[in-house]
């Protein structure tokens, strides 16, 4: 049985929906209190044993690889100065023992065509894709891990899902599903559709686990919503031939693609922040009397 090893980080997107603050920096890059998003999407995988981190990515997002490399200079300068907390968050980013990977996405042709980029370096193992822009705070674990433990159940690709306004379908992947045997089969899959059109209303958030046949029909499916090479396609093509199952998310999700989702995001985990979460709650509570 294989074990999900990998986990592929699509972080070639242009951010548009947060200039001008992207212009420059990526969107992976923006914090929620004091950590990148691209951090928490990490350490979700690290929490479910993932050891190697794939990021496809595209041009300004030197950044992200700056992130996880050692910051020597810094180090060097905390060291002198007697730094030790600092330094230990710095070197506590990623475990010496996990190895991250970077593939250029030449251009942005879509989703499942980043995901496509990770072919050679997956190769024929389940791996998992997480979009870090979908924060997910799993509470007592990472959801990632749940979705591993399913993993290891059933070898079944498995999508994480929610429900979502019946409004909001034209912003996601939507499933159908069946129940059966304490699983949820995926019987159907569409991009973006229209409230009128969507099967139902649950919605993918950007947790994925896939069997390596993914890369096959990636390779065939034609430009889809968008004119992009969609996973979700991919993923249609895939339930032809293979059980997918839908994994409802137990966490909190915080769309941190918009506006709204990522100031939620920064209430909530500044509100429980160590060191200004006591600070920060009261102030709140203070906000709303
Ligand atoms: C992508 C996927 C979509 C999925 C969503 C989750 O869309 O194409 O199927 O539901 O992520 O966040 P994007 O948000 O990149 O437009």
């Amino acid at each position: 049985m294989q074990k999900v090893r990998k986990a592929v980080f699509p972080v070639a997107g242009m951010g548009t929906r947060f200039l001008p603050a992207t212009k420059a920096s990526p969107k992976e890059m923006m914090p929620v209190v004091d950590k990148p998003l691209i951090q928490y999407a990490v350490e979700e995988a690290l929490a479910a044993g993932i050891t190697e981190m794939i990021f496809i990515t595209g041009r300004n997002k030197r950044s992200i690889e700056d992130h996880f490399d050692k910051a020597y200079e810094l180090e060097v300068e905390l060291e002198a100065k007697n730094k030790q907390a600092l330094l230990e968050i710095l070197r506590g980013i990623i475990p010496k023992s996990v190895s991250c990977i970077y593939i250029r996405q030449p251009e942005a042709l879509g989703l499942g065509h980043a995901v496509l980029c990770a072919k050679p370096v997956v190769g024929d193992e389940p791996f998992a894709v997480i979009l870090a822009d979908d924060l997910i705070d799993g509470g007592s674990t990472s959801e990632m891990k749940r979705m591993v433990d399913v993993f290891s159940d059933t070898h079944c690709s498995i999508l994480g899902v929610e429900q979502v306004p019946q409004q909001d379908t034209g912003s996601y992947g939507i499933v159908e599903i069946q129940d059966g045997n304490g699983r949820l089969k995926i019987t159907n899959i569409v991009e973006k559709p229209k409230p009128e059109e969507a099967p139902s209303n649950l919605a993918v958030v950007g947790r994925y686990i896939l069997t390596p046949r993914i890369f096959h029909h990636l390779q065939h499916v034609q430009p889809g919503k968008g004119g992009e090479i969609q996973l979700t396609d991919g993923i249609f093509a895939l339930m032809q031939e293979q059980h997918i199952l839908a994994h409802k998310i137990i966490g909190t999700r915080y769309d941190c693609g918009s506006k709204l989702g990522y100031l939620k995001a920064t209430m909530a985990y500044g509100m429980k922040h160590g060191e200004v979460g006591e600070e920060f709650s009261a102030y709140v509570k203070g906000l709303k009397a």
